[in-house]
This record gives structure tokens, sequence and C-alpha cells, in this order.
């Protein structure tokens, strides 16, 4: 028997069309694919396009997702925090304060081999100002090897060279190294060296007429006047779901296979 175990990446779901169009394609994605796992970004799948809510997640989690990530979105919607503290499905990124509500990573059993997921969030270019996520990925990393060798991380950051780097730190540490948060999706997927399965972005699920997948008036005007504004998840066809596929053999914990993923769908959403 292979000892093999195939995960789904995807990256930041947006507003409502984002979270629509992935639960519309995830039953062929599992079939096509023979998914064993699924994780996803979900920082982005409220109405608002900001935060995620308990109910959100509850749908995810039925479809058949494993594991939710975020990232600085997270903290936006308020009501979320004391159910953050009662899941496992839902995490934010561990270099948060630990007075911040919630949990840094996720462990979870997946054809009776446990698999844990880190989030981190970078510190270029973001507002937060966080603990270092290269000692934070460190600390924790030693104990969750204490339960697998199946370790993935979504590193929430906004630079190519912070995602780069860390990715470097940690390979041959863990399974697969993933970025979000830019909403656009890389094509330099690899395993790195020691083994390590990496992709800069993975991009996001939404509409691709937008920017990073919200209404592209809005975000030029505010680009033009300086003026605050409040963003709006673009809702038009053509639609992307945007990912990798990762094959990782749960003895040794190593990658054997990525693959980049991006599924268009030309339809409207109801
Ligand atoms: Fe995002
Ligand atoms: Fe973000």
């Amino acid at each position: 028997m292979s000892s093999n175990l195939r995960f789904l990446f995807v990256g930041d779901i947006i507003g409502p069309a984002g979270l629509a169009v992935f639960l519309k394609h995830l039953p062929e994605l599992k079939d096509k694919y023979s998914l064993d796992s699924i994780v996803v970004n979900g920082e982005n799948s409220a109405k608002s396009g900001r935060g995620i809510t308990e109910k959100i997640v509850h749908k995810l989690v039925a479809a058949g997702v494993d594991t939710i990530t975020s990232g600085n979105h997270i903290w936006v919607n308020r009501e979320i925090y004391d159910f953050l503290n009662r899941t496992d499905k839902l995490i934010r990124p561990a270099n948060f304060p630990t007075e911040c509500p919630g949990h840094g990573y996720a462990i979870y059993q997946v054809n009776g081999k446990f698999v844990a997921v880190m989030n981190l969030q970078g510190r270029g270019f973001m507002r937060e100002t966080i603990d270092c996520p290269f000692k934070k990925a460190e600390s924790l990393l030693t104990f969750l090897k204490t339960k697998t060798n199946t370790i993935f991380v979504d590193f929430h950051a906004e630079t190519t060279a912070e995602k780069q780097a860390l990715a470097n730190f940690l390979d041959g540490k863990i399974s697969g190294f993933f970025g979000t948060h830019t909403h656009v999706q890389t094509a330099d997927e690899r395993i790195l060296p020691k083994g390590t399965a990496y992709i800069t972005d993975l991009g996001c699920c939404g509409s691709i007429d937008s920017v990073i997948g919200m209404e592209k008036e809005v975000i030029i005007n505010k680009f033009v006047t300086q003026l605050p504004a409040k963003f709006v998840p673009a809702s038009i066809p053509p639609f992307a779901i945007d990912g990798v596929i990762v094959d990782i053999d749960s003895i040794s914990g190593f990658a054997v296979k990525i693959e980049r993923i991006k599924i268009i769908d030309n339809s409207a959403i109801e």
C-alpha cells in the first residue's frame, strides 16, 4: 500500500462568489485528483471580502475541507474571536501575540496518519508588528515534529523574498510551504533541494476581472485619490480557483510531487 497522501491547497477565497465557485467545483476536484485532504485560506471569504464567519467555516468543513488557514484579515470580524478559541478547523497566524484568540496550527488525521498545518504571517510591508516568523516556525516545529512528519506551512506574506527565505530556512524540515496574501498565483512551484514542496503564492479563488479579487473601480480610485475605500469582492465571471496538488510520502514527510492548478469557470454565480 502506498504511503503517499495527496493534498489540495487553495489560495484566499474571495467573497461569496469565490466561496460559491470553490464549493461548486470541489466534488469534481476530489474525484479527478483522488484527494486525501483539503486546505484552503479563508481570510477573505466573508461577504465584505474581509474575514470569515463561523457559518462559512461550517460550510467549508461540511464540503470536506480539513483546515482553513487565514492571515491579517482574520481579525476584522470580531464575532469570530470566540469561535477561534473553540475550533480546531480555523487557524490564524501563529506569530501574533499569544493573547490573541485562536491557534496558530492544526493537527488532524488523514487515512490514519497525523498531519499538521501551521499558519504564519510575514513582516515585510505588513501593518502588524508581530513576532519573527522564522523563530516562531522553528519553535513550533520542535513541538509538531513530536506528533508527525507531515507538516505544512501557509505563509501569509507580501514579499517574494521573505517567502523564499522562510521556505528555504524550513526546507527539509516540513513537507510543503505555500505563500498566500498577494492573491496572484506564481508559476514557480517546485520541490526544494531538501524535499519541501514550494510555491511563492497559491493565488486566490475569485473573479479574474478584478484587482486581487476585488472590484476594479474601487481600488483604482483608491490609488488615484489616496482616500480610504471599502473594497468590494468582485462577482463577475470568469472565476479562477488557484492552488496546488501535492503528494507527500507520509513516512518520510518529504514531497513527492507538486502540481499547480488553475480551474477557470466562465459561468455566472447566482
Ligand atoms: Fe487575502
Ligand atoms: Fe491577507
